[in-house]
């Protein structure tokens, strides 16, 4: 629209390269929120007339109505958000509205613009994940006295209640909710006012403006503000991070859904078939989310990558943060929505679960512990289990079924009472420990989630 110094049309081919509506458009609420914001100020500053503030406040509200209902046509031509809806405004109140870029670069503007629009994304991803962390616990409430193997290096280990199971992602959940919040507090200052790189010879209200826009403060070095793109790596790290915690989710999921598991089933609303094969229940969702997690912690490295040796301050480079950050927001968004859904539809297959259980050597460990109670030293009452685990294969005999008799040929200290630990509800009730899985440790940690999810 404004020529200037330029004495050739942009080319076609840099219009193209450099064009950035077709996905900056959604900044558009934002971007006409931080406009008004802006010619407030310039009213205060005395460049606006009342009249004239008025008439860029009345146009940009029906731009945004209009781009709201489909009826605005954004030109690659003008490049991005900022100028398309500027160029709109100045065509339909003529220079009342080529007024409205006094004191400000588009510089200050996108900054602002993309703090606004994280803002309002970072408290929805925040109240999502909320979401999933409240369908968790209603699943491990339903999951009552289950029990399963707790496993690492995915080998049988130690028996737990299935709802500390999933009481471990509403922990690892509590701590991205967590970084949101603290990421959003950076998030929360306002660029404009910072011009290009330098400010402006033109004196306005930052505080009254940023009072505008619901700012907790505004940036304090003008270079820094318009280059500075650290609360976007910041979300998107919390966000990768997130994912990872969702692909682990995930891979559990697919894990326990299988035949070789089936500690669960998931709803047919929430799982696919195979075209070939008419048997197939596929956990599709679990599987997307493992693979979608690659792609954030992708976008996590594209940005830090393209910050990395910018020199100050704002670099065309820059525009190159929106689609990595809206990826990992729109990815986040979509798959805590449908994970929240598909836990709620999730069913415990008691069972499975008990015979899973049944496997006398996840109490293994319990006997070693009985040892260390009747004063053998834990390294030797480790050992003597092992040789006992040897013998139970070997002999294909059950610890309840070896007679004491052969016990104490593995250590004197075993006493009649050693078959007591055998019991299932008894090794979990044992685990009394803070954070440990007897079922008076779990129901109190659900009711404690409940309690503070309730806020
Ligand atoms: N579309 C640009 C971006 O997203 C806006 C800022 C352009 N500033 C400039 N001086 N060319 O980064």
């Amino acid at each position: 629209m404004w020529k200037g110094r330029f004495a050739q049309e942009t080319s076609r081919l840099v219009q193209a390269y450099g064009e950035s509506v077709s996905f900056d458009w959604r900044l558009f609420a934002h971007d006409i929120r931080g406009s008004i914001a802006h010619s407030k100020g310039l009213l205060k500053a005395g460049i606006l007339t009342v009249e004239e503030q008025s008439a860029i406040e009345a146009g940009l509200l029906a731009i945004r109505a209009e781009i709201e209902h489909g009826d605005f046509e954004f030109k690659q031509e003008l490049e991005d958000v900022h100028m398309n809806i500027e160029a709109e405004l100045t065509r339909r109140i003529g220079p009342a509205g080529a007024k409205l870029h006094t004191a400000r670069s588009r510089n200050d503007q996108v900054a602002t613009d993309v703090r606004l629009y994280t803002r309002d994304a970072v408290d929805t991803v925040s109240a999502r994940l909320r979401d999933l962390q409240r369908a968790l616990i209603e699943a491990a409430e339903r999951a009552g006295q289950a029990v399963v193997p707790g496993y690492t290096h995915l080998q049988r280990g130690q028996p737990v209640l299935f709802a500390h199971h999933l009481l471990a992602y509403v922990e690892m959940l509590e701590r991205d909710a967590a970084r949101m919040a603290d990421a959003r507090r950076r998030i929360d200052v306002m660029p404009l006012g910072s011009g290009a790189l330098a400010g402006s010879t033109i004196l306005i209200d930052r505080d009254y403006v940023a009072s505008q826009l619901g700012f907790s403060s505004v940036t304090q070095n003008s270079m820094d503000a318009v280059s500075d793109r650290d609360f976007a790596v910041e979300v998107v790290f919390a966000i990768a991070l997130c994912g990872v915690h969702l692909s682990r989710l995930s891979e559990d999921l697919i894990l326990w859904c299988s035949a070789e598991f089936g500690f669960v089933t998931l709803s047919d609303a929430h799982t696919t078939g195979s075209s070939l094969m008419p048997q197939k229940k596929n956990p599709d969702v679990a599987e997307l989310t493992r693979g979608k997690s690659g792609r954030l912690v992708g976008n996590l490295m594209a940005l830090l990558t393209l910050l990395k040796g910018l020199p100050m301050t704002y670099n065309r480079d820059m525009q190159e943060d929106k689609e990595p950050l809206f990826d990992s927001l729109d990815t986040i968004l979509a798959a805590l929505e449908v994970f929240a859904e598909m836990i709620a539809g999730m069913e415990v297959n008691a069972a499975r679960t008990r015979a899973a259980t049944s496997d006398p050597m996840l109490l293994a460990t319990d006997l070693a512990d009985y040892l260390v109670k009747h004063g053998v030293p834990f390294r030797q009452a480790h050992e003597v289990i092992g040789k006992l685990v040897a013998h139970s294969i070997a002999e294909s005999v059950a610890f309840a079924d070896i007679p004491l008799a052969t016990y104490r040929e593995f250590s004197p200290a075993f006493e009649a009472d050693l078959f007591d630990c055998l019991n299932l509800e008894t090794a979990l009730a044992a685990r009394q420990a803070v954070g440990a899985p007897s079922p008076a440790n779990v129901a109190a940690q659900i009711a404690r989630w409940k309690e503070a999810l309730s806020a």
